[in-house]
C-alpha cells in the first residue's frame, strides 16, 4: 500500500452506524451494521474492504443519504450526511449503475450535467473534458449499448464527477473488469487523487487496494475489524523484525537464542534471525558485543491478505461464540 503524510482533517467521519433490516414482511430485523466508526483523511485514497455481505454498499447508501441509520451519525465535508447543500461536493458511482443504453456517452453526461445543475454554457466544454480524462474521447458519439464492461464504467465514473466534487465514492469500481480495464481504472483514481480528489472506494479486491489506496477499513459481518494504513500493519500482531547477522560465535548465538527467543535460520557465515520488536535492542547489543557484524534489520510487515484473513477470522469466531451465547440462553 501507499504511504503518505497524514493531514488531519477529516473527509468523513463516522461515528455509530446502526442499520437494521426487515428482510420479509414481518416484524424480525436483521442488524446489518452493529455501529460501525472510522475516519477518512481529506485527500487520500480510502479502501473500504470486505467480503460479500459485510455492509460495504449499506454504508456507502447511508453516507449517500439514500437510506437512514437506526443510530448513530455521520459527517461528509464537515457536514452533517442528513444537509443536503454540501452534496454538490461529493460524486458517487453506484455498485449497479442503471445506464440508459439508447443514448450516447455526450447525452448520458449531458443528462446528469443538467441534473446536478451544471451551467449550460459550461456543459460542452465540460464534458468534453471529462470525456478525455476518462479516456473515452473516441466514443462520446457511441450509443451505451456498444460499450464495453470497461467502457461503461469509465462513463459511469465521468457521471459521478460532472460537477467537479471534492470527494468520490466509488462502490466496487473494478467489478467484471479484465486485468486491462482494471489498470484503466486504476489509473484514472490514481490520477484524480493526484488532482486532489478525496477517493472513497469499496472492493474486495486487495491488488487493487495494495496499489492504490493509503488507508483502509476492514469491515466484516457490519463491525469494523481493522482500520488503518501499511504502517499499522506492523503491529497488528504480526510484528518481528529480521536480523541477518555474519561472524555470530556459535555459543553467543546459542545464549540469545534461548535468553530472547529467536527464531533462527542458517548458519556459520549467515545467520537470519527473526525477533519480537522489543527483543532488538538486547539482539543487537548482544550481536555486537560477541564481535558479529550486522548485516540488515527489516521489520517483518503483515501482508494486506494477512490482515484481511485474520479479520474475516475474527469476525467469524466472535460471530460463533455469539450464536452459541444466544442458544445457551434460550
Ligand atoms: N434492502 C435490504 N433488505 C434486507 N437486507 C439487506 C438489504 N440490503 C442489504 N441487505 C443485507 O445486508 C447485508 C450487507 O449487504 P451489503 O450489500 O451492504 O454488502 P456488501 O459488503 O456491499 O457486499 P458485496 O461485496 O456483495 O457487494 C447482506 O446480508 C444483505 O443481504
Ligand atoms: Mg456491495
Amino acid at each position: 500500500m501507499r504511504e503518505r503524510t497524514e493531514t488531519s482533517e477529516d473527509a468523513v467521519s463516522v461515528e455509530g452506524l446502526v442499520k437494521d433490516f426487515r428482510p420479509g414482511f414481518g416484524l424480525v430485523r436483521k442488524r446489518v451494521l452493529h455501529g460501525i466508526s472510522f475516519d477518512v483523511k481529506r485527500g487520500e485514497i480510502f479502501g473500504f474492504v470486505g467480503p460479500n455481505g459485510a455492509g460495504k454498499t449499506t454504508t456507502l447508501k447511508l453516507l449517500m443519504g439514500l437510506i437512514h441509520p437506526q443510530e448513530g451519525s455521520a459527517r461528509i465535508l464537515d457536514h452533517d450526511i442528513r444537509e443536503s447543500e454540501f452534496r454538490r461536493h461529493v460524486g458517487f458511482l453506484p455498485e449497479n449503475p442503471y445506464f440508459y443504453d439508447y443514448l450516447t456517452g455526450v447525452e448520458f453526461l449531458e443528462f446528469y450535467a443538467r441534473v446536478s445543475g451544471v451551467p449550460r454554457g459550461e456543459r460542452p466544454a465540460r464534458i468534453e473534458q471529462l470525456l478525455a480524462d476518462v479516456g473515452l474521447s473516441h466514443a462520446g458519439g457511441e450509443r451505451l449499448r456498444n460499450y464495453s464492461k470497461g467502457m461503461l464504467q469509465r462513463i459511469g465514473i465521468a457521471q459521478a464527477l460532472i460537477h467537479d466534487p471534492t470527494v468520490v465514492f466509488l462502490d466496487e469500481p473494478m467489478s467484471g473488469l479484465d486485468p486491462i480495464g482494471r489498470k484503466e481504472i486504476r489509473d484514472l483514481i490514481l490520477r484524480l487523487n493526484e488532482g486532489g480528489k478525496t477517493i472513497f472506494m469499496n472492493t474486495h479486491i486487495l491488488s487493487d487496494v495494495e496499489m492504490l489506496c493509503h488507508r483502509v477499513a476492514i469491515i466484516v459481518k457490519g463491525q469494523i475489524r481493522f482500520e488503518g494504513g501499511p504502517e499499522d500493519f506492523l503491529s497488528a500482531g504480526h510484528g518481528g523484525v529480521d536480523v541477518v547477522l555474519s561472524q555470530m560465535p556459535p555459543q553467543a548465538l546459542l545464549d540469545l537464542e534461548e535468553q530472547l527467543e529467536l527464531e533462527v535460520r542458517g548458519q556459520g557465515e549467515r545467520i537470519e534471525a527473526n525477533v519480537a520488536e522489543k527483543s532488538l535492542p538486547d539482539l543487537l547489543r548482544g550481536a555486537l558485543a560477541a564481535g558479529a557484524e550486522v548485516v540488515s534489520v527489516t521489520p517483518h510487515r503483515a501482508s494486506l491478505e494477512t490482515v484481511f484473513l485474520d479479520a474475516v477470522e475474527q469476525g467469524n469466531q466472535d460471530d460463533g461464540s455469539a450464536n452459541r451465547a444466544e442458544g445457551g440462553a434460550r
